[in-house]
């Protein structure tokens, strides 16, 4: 069913996100009937002029991007920009707010979303101006919402300062805090696939779970981000939310519903498992690198350091591994292993989840077969996404001989899940009113926690360890891992190199 009517308000609608992200993304949903004509968009920006100044940089946009290729696509924005108003103004003064009042209470529905596409450093005030000008006030019976995407806060205090001062304005209900590793498919699916299979969910635990690994690596570098890369560093960009959204649906217990306050309790509670580090255990369980200067994909990066908008000083992170704990019942024992970078060996984002070896292994070793290699669960987030589960099988032939091989599911050969920007899905329940998408106060402020005493380690000073760019990141990732005598899963971008 289509969304319900509704304004979509925009802070910052001339900026750059609206026409990269949200535009393409509301374009998409009008195109497959996920809203109706009962959409409006108020856009509210510095800039000054009309509607006709965003039409006209929305559409010189569209243009180049190839959003207008498709008959489809081009005809969803044909109704849609007929939709849409803009209103200039200055979002710290109370003008502006009083002309979206105006704005409001003239639209064919009261209901509204305000989605705060502004440097982070806004939020607090963006909601605070709304309240203060009685728009957050549900009390017509129509609601009022507000979406925000991360950065939510960059350490412990400030995340928790940010919450204490949004929810001083605005109920959590009204809150959607979007972290748009949610919106992928691949993603949401992790709770399906552990939840609708008994053959899958009955061993995910620690009797039979050796351990956890999570990579999210880039190929791409920081380039022109550096100003705001030099600040964040590796750690705080994906670890606190993107990485642990993804340790969240591996290691919650299953819902007892699947509203968004049970999906939300249970993430939250792994979250809140995570073991606390001292400044010890942090330095043992931790490792951060920074890319040098080098081939990749065919080019000459530079080092980090030599990134335009970066010190050459800088000890910011373009690389961490971690090896974390989560202590419940479940999970005692099992490590969880995470490392995030940018300019390594390719685009993969994958959860490898390593079973135990099988208690007696009878099998006579012929030759150079090694030991049986471990079952693997292999949950390929993206590119070719999929999951795949690495068996062994016997090998055809007089001697008996076992072979892994990989039993592969691709969403490609299945599915097709077309061109998306991954927040269609955010949007559409954005729009109806579910929260189960969204990130909630105490899972941030847990995320932050269980970083903490890294962040404080690394502000003692010292120096990331290199890297060369397009490799697997510094040799003392290898070493947080081999010394637990495991290995990292190869960077490939690809589930498996198993296949046979
Ligand atoms: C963003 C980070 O949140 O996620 C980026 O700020 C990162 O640095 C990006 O590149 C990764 O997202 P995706 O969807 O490309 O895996």
């Amino acid at each position: 069913a289509p969304a319900p009517p509704l304004t979509f308000v925009i802070f910052g609608a001339a900026g750059d996100l609206t026409r990269r992200l949200l535009i393409p993304t509301l374009i998409n949903m009008t195109r497959s009937g996920l809203v109706g004509e009962d959409l409006h968009i108020l856009g509210v920006g510095i800039e000054t002029g009309g509607v006709d100044m965003l039409l006209g940089r929305l559409e010189a946009f569209l243009k180049t991007s190839g959003d207008m290729d498709d008959p489809q696509r081009q005809a969803a924005w044909q109704s849609l920009s007929k939709r849409i108003s803009y209103i200039s103004g200055d979002f710290t003064q109370n003008g502006v707010y009083k002309q979206i009042a105006d704005y409001l209470s003239n639209a064919p529905s009261a209901n509204a979303a305000f989605y705060f596409a502004v440097p982070p450093q806004f939020f607090g005030d963006i909601a605070e101006k709304l309240s203060e000008n009685g728009l957050m006030n549900e009390a017509t019976g129509a609601f009022r919402r507000i979406a925000i995407e991360k950065p939510f806060g960059h350490d412990l205090a400030s995340a928790q300062a940010l919450n204490a001062r949004l929810l001083n304005h605005v109920h959590e209900s009204q809150i959607y805090r979007i972290d748009h590793f949610l919106g992928k498919e691949t993603v949401q699916n992790i709770m399906t696939t552990r939840f609708a299979n008994m053959m899958i969910e009955a061993l995910w635990n620690n009797n039979y779970i050796d351990h956890v690994q999570i990579t999210a690596a880039e190929l791409v570098d920081v380039g022109t981000r550096g100003k705001f890369y030099d600040a964040t560093g590796a750690l705080r960009d994906m670890v606190p939310n993107h990485l642990f959204q993804l340790l969240a649906m591996v290691a919650m217990e299953p819902p007892n519903s699947f509203d968004a306050e049970s999906i939300r309790n249970e993430k939250g509670k792994v979250l809140k498992a995570l073991r606390a580090y001292s400044r010890e255990e942090a330095a043992q369980n931790g490792v951060r690198g920074a890319y040098t200067a080098g081939p990749i994909a065919g080019r000459d990066l530079p080092a980090f350091t030599q990134t335009p908008d970066v010190s050459p000083d800088s000890n910011t992170e373009t690389f961490v591994a971690l090896k974390l704990l989560v202590d419940t019942w479940r999970w005692a024992g099992v490590p969880f292993y995470l490392r995030t970078g940018k300019a390594m060996k390719a685009r993969d984002t994958e959860v490898v989840i390593t079973f135990r070896q099988v208690p007696f292994a009878q099998f006579p070793r012929h030759g150079t077969q090694p030991e049986l290699p471990p079952n693997r669960l292999i949950i390929q987030v993206q590119p070719d996404e999929g999951l795949d589960m690495e068996i062994s099988i016997k090998s055809p032939g007089l001697v008996l001989k076992t072979a892994p091989v990989s039993l592969d599911f691709r969403y490609a050969d299945n599915f097709d899940i077309g061109k998306q920007t991954g927040y269609e899905s955010l949007f559409y329940e954005l729009f109806v009113g579910d929260q189960t998408l969204f990130q909630r106060a105490d899972g941030i402020e847990a995320g932050w926690a269980a970083v903490q005493p890294f962040l404080d380690l690394w502000a003692e000073g010292g120096k990331p360890d290199p890297y060369a760019p397009g490799s697997s990141g510094p040799a003392s990732a290898d070493e947080l891992i081999e010394r637990d005598g495991r290995k990292w899963h190869q960077i490939d971008g690809a589930a498996s190199g198993k296949r046979v």
